[in-house]
């Protein structure tokens, strides 16, 4: 008679692929660490001597996916030799230039920043320059990452209604970035210093795209760009006068900017979206009565 336990221990097979559905279900779907291995330098021996730590699993995505599990911390952020000389080089780097085109090339040309030696993609911008809805988020996801262009995945799904709820469009009316331009792994969130060495560029951004209206899509991007550090639900339906500290020495006129929820936080919350069309009228509201005083 056949041994049942026999027959319910899986084959080294399954248990393998049991195994590999776990980590994908846990949001390991992608085999990359933070700091890159050149594994054709290492000899076998000197490799186990080393003593590396086994490889975290990418954590699930918080933006998109809601809270990671505790069993999967964030992988920690890269610390970068002197943040302070970095940030002075991506400044003096995007003062110099003059166009989008010219600060796109500048950001894809940058290797200050620790992000982008597990990228795939530089994650510049999306929709249209002419626009005059500029919103921001918070960092490129996977899909983003894969695309070369924010807001792709499910949460920029979401964006483009939310935006033609009040009569806007990604092509001709809103043009779309992020607080830093490449993926975090594990989409943790960016850290300071990762925030940092962007941030000259991203004031460069605002500046060169001189949009009418300014909107920070959830918390980082709104306490990143205001200095402030009450979280989004305080933020958020609230306007806010924005200009960089180049836009204060030229004398430049402020942006109105508003901060309302992240879509992915929308998408995990779908209660706040009462909250979020409020804001988007009064988004549509601010774009309105600008053209009406400029045509008056
Ligand atoms: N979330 C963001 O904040 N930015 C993206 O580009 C995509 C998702």
């Amino acid at each position: 008679m056949p041994d049942r336990t026999d027959r319910q221990t899986p084959t080294a097979a399954e248990a393998l692929r049991h195994a590999l559905a776990w980590q994908v279900e846990a949001g390991a779907d992608e085999a990359i660490g933070e700091h890159p291995v050149d594994r054709r330098d290492r000899e076998p021996q000197a490799v186990a001597q080393r003593q590396v730590p086994p490889a975290r699993a990418p954590m699930q995505s918080q933006r998109e996916n809601g809270p990671a599990p505790r069993s999967a911390p964030p992988p920690p952020p890269v610390r970068l030799e002197s943040t302070g000389e970095t940030v002075s080089a991506a400044r003096e780097s995007a003062r110099s230039a003059q166009t989008l085109d010219a600060l796109r090339d500048a950001v894809a040309g940058f290797d200050g920043c620790g992000l982008k030696k597990t990228a795939m993609n530089t994650v510049f911008a999306d929709g249209a320059p002419a626009g005059r809805l500029m919103l921001i988020g918070e960092a490129p996801g996977a899909e983003e990452d894969r695309q070369g262009k924010p807001f792709v995945g499910a949460s920029g799904q979401l964006l483009d209604k939310m935006l033609a709820a009040i009569g806007l469009s990604r092509t001709s009316d809103a043009y779309i970035t992020n607080i830093v331009f490449w993926r975090p792994p594990g989409n943790r969130e960016p850290s300071a210093a990762e925030t940092a060495v962007c941030r000259p560029f991203l004031e460069r951004h605002i500046e060169l795209k001189k949009p009418d209206v300014l909107v920070f899509l959830g918390g980082p991007s709104a306490k990143t760009l205001l200095n402030r550090k009450e979280g989004i639900t305080r933020l958020r339906g609230r306007w806010f006068q924005f200009r960089t500290p180049d836009m204060v020495e030229a004398g430049a006129d402020p942006i109105p900017a508003m901060p309302l929820f992240h879509p992915a936080y929308l998408l995990r919350s779908p209660l706040n979206k009462r909250e979020a069309w409020r804001d988007l009228l009064a988004i549509r509201e601010k774009l309105d009565a600008l053209a009406g005083e400029r045509a008056s």
